[in-house]
């Protein structure tokens, strides 16, 4: 039987994430990544795009909940973020500012305004040639997770222009769950949470779905340092 070629991919750079995804994401794969408040999500989506940065990839990222100055002065030092070197390679807009150049101005989104959302999108990814893409978060798009027609319109068009563009994908996600349509409709999906053990509320990674990769499913201690994103232990049963 003939095996199915290795899927292409989109190395991310986290050292521990590309050890639990068997070398990284497959390319053009939206990914949401999904987690109560605190829980290092917007941390991950941000070392994602340093990381290809520094690899020579452009990124852009899209943030819905605080302004473009507010969201640089929150990210904590990464001793291996040099804005200055790249700060070109990396592209950021607030949700807001992407539908004013549209002209949007609703605060509905329905199928119309995505159509428009996906057209600026693929405008700014195309014009940046970013290979990766960041919104965080989704939720402020896709308010209503019950949806499923719409959110499944949005994300299916996402990942049309996501394949034009060979773009690899993460989507932030506080209301979003695994289990959730939108949670089936994505390629993957990185679930982190907290966990309480002896006194401390430690935080958790866990990938239980990716497509076209081979993946651990387990679930592993993460800590956020100035070194990034570091996946300290494998959980194993009795803590
Ligand atoms: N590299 C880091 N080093 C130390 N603390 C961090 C780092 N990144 C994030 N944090 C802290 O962890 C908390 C949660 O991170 P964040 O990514 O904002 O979570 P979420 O997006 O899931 O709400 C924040 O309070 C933030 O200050
Ligand atoms: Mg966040």
């Amino acid at each position: 039987m003939a095996m199915a070629s290795e899927r292409e991919k989109c190395v991310t750079g986290i050292e521990g994430l590309d050890n639990i995804l068997g070398g990284g994401i497959p390319t053009k794969n939206i990914v949401l990544v999904t987690g109560t408040p605190g829980t290092g999500k917007t941390a991950l989506a941000f070392e994602f795009l340093v990381r290809g940065a520094i690899g020579g990839e452009n990124g852009v990222l899209i943030t819905t909940v605080e302004a473009k100055s507010k969201l640089l002065e929150n990210i904590p030092p990464l001793v291996f973020y040099d804005e200055k070197a790249l700060g070109k390679r990396l592209t950021i807009m607030t949700l807001r500012d992407l539908l004013d150049e549209a002209g949007i101005s609703s605060g509905k989104v329905d199928e119309p305004v995505m159509d428009m959302l996906i057209t600026m999108l693929e405008k700014l990814v195309s014009s940046t040639k970013a290979k990766r893409l960041v919104i965080d978060s989704i939720d402020t798009i896709l308010p209503d997770r019950k949806n499923e027609r719409l959110n499944t319109y949005f994300l299916t068009k996402l990942s049309e222009m996501l394949h034009g563009q060979g773009t690899t994908a993460i989507l932030v996600s506080k209301a979003a769950s695994a289990d959730s349509g939108i949670g089936s409709v994505v390629d993957g999906i990185i679930q982190m949470s907290n966990l309480e053990r002896k006194g401390d509320l430690l935080r958790t990674m866990q990938v239980p779905k990716m497509k076209g990769a081979a993946h651990s499913r387990a679930k592993f201690v993460i800590d956020l340092t100035t070194a990034g994103v570091l996946v300290t232990t494998l959980l194993k049963g009795g803590i």
